[in-house]
């Protein structure tokens, strides 16, 4: 068996070192009060760090836009309030040693999978769709976008300023970055719109550079990405290489360092028609066509993926399978984010490391009622 070492190396982007390859997923927990991160937070991601995850992605947090968010347990990332929380959150997660980033987000026109509740300004999107010939809410004017840009730069900047690491923004899951990059629900024929996804793509080029400028050039920005969103499991944004350079290189030209590709089971191939079922992922893939740095994720240590967790399902443990160690060695991808692990076993990482494999327990779906 390939030993864990390189699990436990040392890995630095732009400036920041992280003791290990190990990422905590971003995960909505949705019990923000009034949205705004409090004690418990700060100690469930505190334990977290104690647990030996290297670096930790927040749970989902909304920009300062009036439907932003589409679960009114989101937290928010402004409002000296919410950002007070957020610094307490910050110091926590550095005093038991880990490194942090928020994961900036806006829910675009989606609905929420936990409740019925709509925010009271209309939802915005790119062509006022959350899927395919599926209208809800406005489509958002050049005004709207301008505003939209400006927020994530502004989040960004408090990030930097509350002490962060880091700063990740969600451009995956069908989310309103992700739904510009969609053709499915992006039909704009202006600067933000087109046939080709490089054009579909300006939007968060956009919202990157802002950031950029608003955090300076040493500080890691993050985006997260998938091919997949939560309106269609199958919907792709490319469907080859060409079209993934298309999508991604500008990204990365625009600012940012750490391409965070989503997908359900690390292991699986991204175009098994081209470099067949043994392949490189979608942080591979990623990662050889951009020279950014990624995170893989998907299905660490647990049998089936996390697509059942929302149906109340659980899932168990499993040794760390798809070669996990064998592919971070050979540079397929730089770092492994693991998720439903983490929710239910503060210390999976910590037990990892030292073999303690008997006391790995899975995922049960009932510790998603609670924030421990
Ligand atoms: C309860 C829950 C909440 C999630 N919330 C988010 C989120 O806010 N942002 C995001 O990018 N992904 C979110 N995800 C997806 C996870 O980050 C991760 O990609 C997924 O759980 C797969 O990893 P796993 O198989 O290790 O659990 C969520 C997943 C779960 C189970």
């Amino acid at each position: 068996m390939m030993s864990n070492e390189i699990l436990f190396s040392p890995f630095t982007v732009n400036g920041l070192t992280l003791p290990n390859r190990f990422v905590m997923a971003p995960m909505t927990r949705a019990m923000a009060q009034d949205g705004i991160p409090a004690a418990k937070q700060a100690e469930y991601y505190r334990r977290r760090a104690a647990g030996g995850v290297g670096l930790i992605l927040t749970e989902g947090t909304v920009i300062d836009r009036p439907a932003s968010r589409n679960d009114p347990g989101i937290p928010f990332f402004h409002g000296s309030a919410a950002l007070a929380g957020w610094e307490n959150v910050a110091q926590a997660v550095h005093a038991a040693g880990g490194r942090i980033g928020p994961q900036l987000w806006h829910t675009g026109s989606t609905r929420s999978m936990g409740t019925n509740w709509v925010p009271e300004s209309p939802v915005e999107s790119p062509s006022g769709l959350v899927g395919p010939n599926d209208p809800r809410g406005i489509a958002m004017t050049e005004e709207n976008i301008a505003d939209t840009v400006a927020a994530f730069a502004s989040a960004a900047a408090s990030a930097r300023k509350l002490g962060f690491d880091l700063v990740e923004l969600h451009g995956a899951h069908g989310y309103l970055i992700d739904q510009f990059f969609w053709q499915g629900t992006n039909l704009r024929h202006d600067a933000f719109g087109g046939a080709t996804i490089a054009e579909r793509s300006r939007f968060a080029a956009s919202a990157i550079r802002a950031v950029r400028q608003a955090v300076g050039p040493a500080f890691p920005i993050a985006l997260r990405v998938s091919q997949w969103k939560q309106q269609d499991y199958a919907a792709r944004n490319a469907c080859s290489p060409d079209e993934m350079t298309a999508w991604l290189l500008p990204l990365v030209e625009a600012g940012v360092d750490i391409l965070h590709c989503s997908q359900r089971r690390f292991w699986e191939p991204e175009f098994p028609e081209l470099d067949g079922e043994q392949g490189l992922n979608f942080a591979g893939w990623a990662k050889k066509l951009t020279g950014a740095a990624t995170i893989s994720v998907g299905s660490v240590g647990l049998s089936d993926d996390f697509f059942s967790a929302f149906g109340g399902q659980g899932s168990h443990a499993t040794t760390l399978q798809g070669n996990l160690a064998a592919r971070i060695e050979q540079g397929e991808f730089d770092l492994i984010a693991i998720g439903r692990v983490l929710i239910s076993d503060a210390d999976w990482v910590n037990k990892v490391r030292d073999e303690r494999t008997q006391e790995l327990a899975g995922f049960k779906a009932t510790d998603l009622a609670t924030l421990d």
